[in-house]
């Protein structure tokens, strides 16, 4: 057969299976729900579809909801040119707005905070109104995210609608930390990159962005104790104020999302030295952190007092992987100072993590660490420790065994920068694999999927963490009952997300091939 028209049978098949798909619409909610009814009729939002707030005890003082909504009607109502003067304006089929109704007056997200919903909408109504009940603000705007998955262009009527009402949806998620890893050390992302990466993690329900700040390679941030860490960026113009973390850190609070920011020590830090040589063992051989110098847990507080004025989550993340601590063997003056204390260079790697998690507790945060730290002095660390797991399955078990908490991204699983993992081995990658007591359960507060930046910039980073984020996104908010048991049974709902991506504007690549591989050939969007 022809090219050219073995092209065009495929695409009409494709049509036609992406025509059946619509009719579907109602139920490619991603990530699913906890529960949901729902019914067969089509109801329309009004022209002035409003938000109506009466009862709610939560007044919205930082507009973050009345921002909110406006937000979900920008993405339900820019997607295609709306007729205003569409004759098939019913008004008995009209929704006209949404209530929302919020219990607690509390604004503050922290971690533990109680994200549920419920969201109903009837299908008749003098007038019509959609009701969403939360708990809290985060869970409302749980609510809305779901809600905006439910709204369609129609190109009959040229409206928006919503099909198979009534609907009731009752919502929660399954773990309480759902994180998301950027590396801004491997490559500078510029503020609006961060920002549209917040975006989609809102519509995904992932509420944790991770912000690895600096490593080895460069070290962006401004430090106002020590003004002169940022002499290690790439370049004068890859840096961000403490008030850009600051901007960043209310963006993803406005959208429920909390930012974990990391200081990864001893190792993964050789860009400090730029600014401050005396950090390095030597100039020779200037990894890690030097343990001998008084000079370095001094420079860590001053770093982490400032961090507490702004990145005001539960948690720091104090890294403490892949330490690799010859330097302290082989330069003379730490060897001389590990003699004099009676240490080997695992015991003085265990004082450098302890005395950091001391100066983080001192500035009220919790601790995170790689999982190193556990593997070597478990039994060492801070009961506040949470465990973060990266180099691979089995480790959760073992950690919840021990009473402490843990953050599951093993990386033949969750690590996204392995280009050769594919969506369904991030959808069926189970935290709590192995751990049967309901207790341990417990203490595995979630996961987190990780985009290390040695290969992104603002060129590829949304395509590589997209779709393949989302399929851990369902994993880590879904019960684990309505989980697929085969990623088969999901495909289709995650390549209508994945086009609902691309329609808002994020360059989430196709479901088929390599993470951000490129569509393969013609075809519609739901099929590649
Ligand atoms: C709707 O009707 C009004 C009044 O008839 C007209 O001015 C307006 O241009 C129309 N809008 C659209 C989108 O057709
Ligand atoms: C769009 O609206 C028309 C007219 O009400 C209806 O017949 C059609 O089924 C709708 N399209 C979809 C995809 O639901
Ligand atoms: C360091 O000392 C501990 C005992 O405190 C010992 O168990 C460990 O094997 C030693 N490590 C090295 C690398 O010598
Ligand atoms: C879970 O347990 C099974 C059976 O003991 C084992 O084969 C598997 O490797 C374990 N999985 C992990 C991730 O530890």
């Amino acid at each position: 057969m022809e090219k050219k028209t073995r092209n065009l049978i495929f695409g009409l098949f494709w049509m036609l299976l992406a025509s059946s798909n619509l009719c579907i619409d109602g139920l490619n909610i991603w990530p699913m729900p906890s529960s949901l009814k729902y019914g067969a009729k089509t109801l329309y939002l009004s022209k002035d579809f409003g938000l109506d707030t009466v009862g709610s005890k939560y007044v919205d003082a930082s507009s973050t909801l009345k921002d909110a909504f406006q937000r979900l009607l920008d993405i339900v109502e820019t997607a295609h040119a709306i007729d205003t003067n569409s004759t098939y304006y019913n008004p008995s089929l009209l929704l006209k707005g949404m209530r929302v109704v919020i219990s607690s007056p509390n604004d503050e997200l922290q971690f533990g905070v109680d994200e549920s919903y419920k969201l109903s909408i009837p299908s008749s109504g003098n007038p019509i109104y959609a009701t969403l009940e939360a708990p809290t603000l985060y869970g409302a705007l749980h609510g809305l995210q779901t809600f905006s998955q439910l709204c369609h262009f129609n190109f009959t009527t040229r409206i928006i609608e919503v099909r198979q009402a009534p609907w009731n949806i009752i919502d929660q998620p399954r773990f309480s930390y759902r994180g998301l890893l950027i590396d801004t050390s491997r490559h500078y992302q510029p503020l609006p990159i961060i920002k549209n990466v917040i975006d989609a993690m809102a519509y995904t329900k992932l509420n944790v962005l991770h912000w690895h700040i600096v490593d080895t390679q460069s070290f962006p941030l401004e430090i106002p104790s020590y003004p002169k860490l940022w002499n290690g960026a790439y370049s004068p113009s890859e840096r961000y104020t403490m008030a850009d973390a600051a901007e960043i850190v209310n963006y993803a609070k406005r959208q429920g999302i909390n930012v974990l920011a990391e200081l990864d020590v001893p190792g993964h830090a050789l860009s400090w030295g730029i600014g401050y040589p005396s950090l390095w063992p030597s100039s020779d051989c200037p990894e890690p952190l030097d343990v001998s110098n008084e000079f370095t847990f001094k420079l860590i507080d001053g770093v982490l007092s400032d961090f507490s004025k702004v990145f005001n989550f539960k948690f720091v993340h104090l890294g403490g992987d892949e330490v690799d601590t010859s330097c302290w063997v082989m330069t003379p003056h730490v060897r001389k100072w590990l003699t004099k204390h009676g240490l080997n260079e695992t015991e003085a790697y265990q004082y450098f993590v302890l005395r950091a998690q001391q100066i983080a507790i001192s500035h009220g945060y919790e601790i995170i660490n790689w999982e190193e730290t556990f593997n070597n002095f478990g039994n060492k660390l801070s009961r506040k420790t949470v465990v973060h797991n990266w180099l691979g399955g089995g480790v959760a078990q073992q950690v919840v065994a021990a009473g402490l908490r843990c953050i599951v991204s093993n990386q033949d699983k969750w690590y996204l920068d392995h280009l050769d993992i594919t969506w369904q081995q991030f959808y069926m990658n189970e935290p709590l694999t192995n751990i049967t007591n309901l207790q341990q359960q417990k203490l595995v507060i979630g996961g987190e999927v990780c985009m290390w930046g040695e290969t992104v910039d603002g060129s590829d980073i949304e395509q590589t963490i997209w779709p393949r984020a989302a399929a851990a996104a369902e994993r880590m908010w879904t019960p684990y009952d309505k989980l697929a048991k085969d990623p088969r049974q999901v495909t289709g709902r995650l390549s209508h997300f994945r086009c609902l991506l691309n329609q808002r504007g994020v360059a989430a690549a196709p479901l088929t091939g390599r993470g951000r591989a490129a569509p393969e050939e013609p075809g519609s969007c739901y099929k590649q």
